[in-house]
């Protein structure tokens, strides 16, 4: 009997062991979605947010690439937190302490499990006159064959300007925002998400409050600066890069956008005295695709407008139309007559460059992904009198856009990739040379007394009832054409 027994524990000890391995290789924790993100300032910060399977530290290692031996044995490390988000961990840590111009190599993981990521690097801001990024706009893709497809967009980026210093993502990451898009988008985008310093802009299919699956996936995803908003749909934040200051808007944020978020924008801009003030969001005020007939659209283009032309923004590049647009310099909902150019050699190229031209340029430079809209002919009035350049990419290839700031002078550049050869082609060029900065006013509003639903009310009454009146203006307008 009691040979039995023991037979039976031993029996019961290897089948628990056995089982045990079993689960600990097929479910085994690994550190993914590893993303750094610009955090507080170009110089001095940044935000790193990866995800596991299971609970455990928040441990961030990080090491100047002159001082990195190929461990991390000399890393200055740095603890955050952790949160449960759908099925798994979100962690977060934050850094402010960096030194400007620098390479920094870091991992992200859980110390005591020593469970870690690769080795991943970025570069800070050496806060001079001289830097350049890269922007693409709506991979929105929903399969992994067609994240894979958007990825060869960015590649085309950086093999034309690999000296980036970020990458702006417009939004719109994802299209119906599940684990297994978000995995793929990871997967396909990781040679330059761990390389390269972010710059998220949430769209309205990676966070909206009308879908719940969205809410707080966007601030789950990337740990930016929320000292001013962390919403169900989004995050907005501002950054001061070189000699540039950038404002990311939320325009998920409230209807059409809150009146906490449009003060923020006002006392950010305004309290920077930066040569360059450019704003990225992920709808568009001006666009040709089918968008701008939407009541969200024609509502925020209202709202925003006349701040822009306030805050004296240089350039607005934004998303979700999936076509390009690059406008004229619009001032008051109108271009801007008479522009002065003047022609200088910038890179060995000749180079036309606006002059200190007054008002904005918006831009939106197509999709990265493939699915691309065509020019929409009865987009509202004035939306084409304002285009400079607008054209669909559907038949092109995916597109990105880079841009040079170099003290006084701008240049941005659009291209496309081949669908099927790869073969990049400069689609559109602007560039603009200011002897000085805009508007230094500095203004200051309350940022809080609007911020909850309940004191947004009587705003969103007022604004739906305008946004009412612009979409019968515009039914009028169709109708009549
Ligand atoms: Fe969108």
């Amino acid at each position: 009997m009691k040979n039995n027994l023991k037979k039976l524990i031993a029996a019961a000890l290897i089948f628990m062991s056995v089982f045990s391995c079993f689960s600990a290789g097929a479910f085994a924790d690994e550190v993914g979605r590893v993303s750094c993100s610009m955090y507080g300032g170009g110089a001095a910060g940044r935000g790193f947010c990866w995800f596991t399977s299971e609970k455990g530290s928040s441990d961030l290692q990080i090491v100047k690439a002159s001082e990195f031996t190929g461990s991390f044995g000399n890393a200055k490390c740095y603890s955050g937190e952790a949160a449960f988000y759908r099925d798994r961990y979100s962690h977060q840590v934050a850094v402010q302490d960096l030194e400007p111009g620098t390479k920094y190599f870091y991992r992200v993981g859980d110390a005591q499990k020593d469970l870690w990521s690769e080795t991943c690097s970025f570069m800070t801001d050496d806060a001079d006159g001289r830097f350049s990024f890269v922007t693409i706009a709506d991979v929105q893709a929903s399969s992994e064959e067609n994240f894979e497809q958007a990825s060869k967009t960015l590649r085309g980026a950086l093999s034309v300007m690999p000296e980036a210093e970020f990458i702006v993502n417009l939004g719109d990451y994802v299209n119906d925002n599940t684990n297994d898009e978000w995995d793929w988008y990871f997967k396909s985008f990781g040679f330059a998400n761990n390389y390269y310093t972010g710059v998220p802009v949430a769209g309205n299919h990676d966070g909206n409050i009308t879908n719940k699956l969205n809410t707080f996936c966007f601030p789950n995803t990337f740990c930016l600066d929320e000292t001013h908003n962390r919403s169900l749909e989004g995050v907005y934040y501002s950054f001061d890069y070189g000699n540039a200051h950038f404002a990311v808007l939320n325009t998920n944020d409230m209807y059409p956008m809150s009146r906490a978020q449009r003060n923020w924008l006002i006392n950010d801009m305004s309290a920077s005295n930066a040569m360059w003030k450019i704003i990225l969001m992920h709808r568009s005020l001006y666009s040709a695709g089918k968008n701008i007939n939407k009541p969200d659209t024609i509502v925020m283009r209202d709202v925003l407008l006349p701040i822009i032309d306030m805050l004296d923004i240089d350039l607005v590049l934004s998303g979700h139309d999936h076509m390009y647009m690059r406008t004229s310099q619009v001032s008051g909902d109108k271009a801007v007559e008479n522009v002065e150019y003047v022609t200088e050699y910038f890179g060995g190229e000749e180079t036309t460059f606006a002059l200190d031209p007054d008002g904005t340029v918006y831009i939106i430079p197509s999709t990265a992904g493939t699915k691309r809209y065509v020019v929409n002919d009865d987009a509202i009035d004035p939306i084409h009198k304002v285009a400079a350049v607008e054209f669909s990419t559907r038949d092109l290839g995916g597109c990105f856009a880079t841009t040079e700031i170099e003290d006084g002078r701008l240049i941005y550049k659009a291209y496309v990739v081949n669908d099927g050869t790869g073969e990049i082609s400069k689609v559109d060029e602007y560039a603009i040379k200011k002897t000085a900065p805009g508007n230094t006013d500095k203004i200051t509003l309350d940022e809080s007394a609007f911020s909850s639903i309940i004191s947004f009310l009587p705003d969103f009454v007022v604004a739906f009832a305008k946004m009412l009146v612009s979409y019968v203006k515009l039914l009028i307008q169709v109708t009549v054409k």
